[in-house]
């Protein structure tokens, strides 16, 4: 039963499924296509040798927004979701050599947790050295309640606290329109207020009246194991709706 309930769930959340899977139809090709760009380029600076790395991609859903061309250097891809579609679409995306790509269908969050939240060994399980968390840590607030998130939250600090390499980009910020492109650097993390008024800082007059209205993502103490530099790109998600992605690890 746990199978089939994790199947159900990988199909239907707030974080990917389905509802993702056709907004990616409609705008992956196009709008996110910069966005996509930018992302690859700055992950390029924190895997600088892909060639010889084994990665494992927790929740690239069908990895829309990651540039295939990148990811196709990596000498192993181990990709974990709970999407059951992820893995078909992923593996025409940015697979064509199927002995350098696995997907593996999981709930990460138990895993890790059974693995006593010890990032190194759930990593080398899977065969990998290295972590990129693919826009789903910004997200969880919205997949779990306060109690299951007060526990994930201690066990991610945990996680992320080791020695085991990792990247995370996730949301930081949303806002209601089509918001001009950025991409911003700190060396240690902003406040929400330093970062929204760097954010905002090139918005014309007829946007200024909305950026009361950007919603903050619920980010956990696991963000404190990242060492900097911290990046913010715009991902413009649809005509009227972008996200200000943060990009930070330690690697
Ligand atoms: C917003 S999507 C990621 C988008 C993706 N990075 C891209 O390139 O388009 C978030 C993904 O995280 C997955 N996810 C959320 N919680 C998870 C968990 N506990 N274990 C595994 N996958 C999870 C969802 O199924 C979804 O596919």
């Amino acid at each position: 039963m746990k199978r089939l309930g994790e199947g159900i769930r990988g199909l239907v959340n707030a974080s990917g499924g389905v509802g993702y899977h056709l907004a990616a139809l409609r705008f992956a090709s196009r709008l996110w296509e910069p966005f996509r760009e930018e992302l690859a380029r700055e992950l390029a600076r924190r895997f600088p040798s892909p060639e010889s790395t084994d990665l494992v991609v927790v929740g690239p859903s069908g990895g829309y927004c990651l540039d295939p061309a990148f990811f196709r250097r990596f000498r192993r891809i181990v990709a974990v979701d709970m999407d059951p579609l992820a893995g078909a679409i992923l593996r025409s995306r940015l697979a064509p050599d199927a002995d350098r790509f696995r997907f593996v269908r999981q709930d990460f969050l138990r895993r890790l947790g059974e693995e006593g939240w010890d990032l190194g060994a759930w990593t080398r399980g899977l065969g990998g050295e290295a972590v990129l968390f693919s826009n789903l840590l910004g997200q969880l607030g919205f997949l779990h309640g306060e109690a299951r998130m007060r526990e994930i939250g201690a066990g991610l600090a945990r996680a992320l606290g080791g020695e085991t390499p990792w990247v995370s980009f996730h949301d930081r910020f949303s806002v209601g329109i089509g918001a001009p492109r950025v991409s911003l650097e700190f060396a240690s993390r902003p406040g929400s207020r330093e970062l929204a008024d760097a954010w905002t800082a090139k918005w014309d007059a007829s946007a200024r009246g909305i950026v009361g209205e950007i919603e903050e993502h619920e980010i956990g103490e696991w963000v404190n194991g990242a060492r900097g530099p911290f990046r913010y790109l715009s991902w413009r998600l649809e005509a009227r709706r972008t996200q200000l992605i943060e990009v930070c690890g330690k690697t």
